[in-house]
């Protein structure tokens, strides 16, 4: 087998082998191939996309270059929710805790945030003395204590997406769906799961801009579950305006506690509802989504999800009363009120110009090497469809350096446009595809 005959059949359209795609990614990964060739291989990709067929054994073949993790000693139902990353996205601090105190586990790896995007390390490392589990033993015994178990990613965990995610990142084939949907789903099939849960942002926000292109992403992702006898389910949740109202670390950490307590905005509750009602579905206590609000209610007026988080949180080293005391995370210096300067209806929130205005006063990183403060973000105190008048807060701004928090400002209000209509209703699930 040659790998210049696998880039021509690709490049002409023709479907490859099994066998060919195996060579070609195990013969990369060993080094024996030339960077050039794959990123020549990338770019056919590009424009010939892949059959399902190819897919499932491109992801596989992926999925197998590194570590797989088993629980064999988890014995519930066992749910593994994914984000593709989003502003405010507090999702899976509100989620595991409820997912717990319903019976099921959440056992999965957790992203750092980088640019405009946050990632749920970043948050819980908010709490003092926190520490994420580093090996899968660690995260299979905190996932069997206490129904949660977030580890960081780790490199032995699909190798082979690193090398070839910095290869597309400089042949300009990042947005291949093909390529996006087997990048993350062969990170979600070395983990044992019982459920694939894919939140894919659609907006301003997100990674991914249109609800065509998003809805395309989770058809093939359905399809390699489908290939891989794996339950995929996805939500295409809505990105053009920041999720809840917290952005940063520790103001989304008040933000889940607040949820956990029954304070939840709307669109938060949305995504979480929905989320947690497809994992009751895929277990099979619920038949219709429909049917799970009740369910989600009647245990959070219990008290239980927060009690959950709290044993989490002291099971990982934290200290568990600040579900009681805010003041014990760490809090911004000083507040800065960012006021409307005109009146009229919110009608947009520019939400990746949001995620930008956060990272600048130092709540996101600009780099993988930046170093953040988890004090500090955003509060959206106006959200899409309400109404403002000429110097009202519309958001405000937690701060410890003085020297962006303008720049900071002139973001939050250029991202704000205000009119006389909504151009778009914004709907917090735009559509769900299992
Ligand atoms: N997230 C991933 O893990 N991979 C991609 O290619 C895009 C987003």
């Amino acid at each position: 087998m040659r790998v210049v005959d696998i880039i021509q059949s690709k490049r002409d359209g023709f479907e490859l082998s099994t066998q060919e795609i195996e060579f070609l990614l195990n013969e990369y990964m060993q080094e024996k191939v030339p960077e050039y060739q794959i990123a020549s291989f990338l770019m056919a990709t590009y424009f010939q996309g892949m059959t399902d067929r190819e897919l499932v054994d491109f992801t596989m073949t992926m999925r197998n270059s590194g570590d797989i993790i088993e629980f064999p000693k988890i014995n519930k139902f066992l749910v593994d929710k994914h984000s593709t990353g989003g502003v405010g996205d507090k999702v899976t601090v509100v989620l595991a805790p409820i997912l717990a105190s319903l019976g099921m586990a959440t056992a999965k790896l957790s992203g750092k945030g980088l640019g405009h995007t946050g990632g749920t390390i970043d948050k819980f490392e908010s709490i003092e003395g926190f520490n994420f589990s580093n090996t899968k033993e660690e995260l299979s015994e905190i996932a069997m204590k206490t129904g949660i178990g977030l580890m960081g990613s780790s490199d032995k965990i699909v190798p082979l997406d690193k090398k070839i995610y910095a290869l597309r990142d400089v042949t300009a084939t990042v947005p291949s769906i093909p390529l996006i949907a087997s990048s993350i789903m062969s990170k979600k099939l070395a983990i044992q799961n019982d459920v694939i849960i894919l939140d894919v942002k659609v907006g301003d926000g997100a990674f991914m801009k249109t609800l065509d292109i998003a809805r395309e992403l989770a058809k093939r992702m359905v399809a390699i579950g489908k290939g891989t006898n794996r339950q995929v389910k996805v939500v295409l949740s809505n990105m053009d305006e920041p999720l809840g109202h917290n952005i940063g670390n520790a103001l989304e950490i008040i933000e889940g506690i607040e949820a956990l307590k029954g304070n939840i905005s709307s669109d938060l509750k949305e995504v979480v509802y929905t989320i947690v009602s497809l994992a009751l579905k895929a277990k099979g206590d619920i038949k219709e989504i429909s049917e799970g609000k009740k369910i989600i209610d009647d245990i959070i007026k219990t008290g239980k999800p927060l009690e959950y988080f709290a044993n989490f949180i002291k099971e990982s080293g934290g200290n568990p009363e600040i579900i009681n005391d805010y003041s014990l995370l760490p809090t911004a210096k000083n507040v800065l009120e960012v006021k409307s300067i005109s009146s009229g209806l919110v009608s947009k929130i520019k939400t990746e110009e949001i995620g930008k205005a956060a990272m600048v006063i130092g709540a996101g990183r600009e780099t993988k090497e930046s170093i953040i403060d988890h004090a500090i973000g955003i509060k959206i105190l106006k959200k899409v469809g309400d109404r403002v008048e000429k110097d009202e807060v519309i958001a405000k701004i937690y701060y410890n350096d003085d020297s962006k928090v303008n720049v900071s400002k002139e973001m939050i209000l250029e991202s704000y446009v205000i009119g006389n209509e909504i151009s778009s209703v914004v709907t917090p699930i735009l559509d769900i595809v299992e």
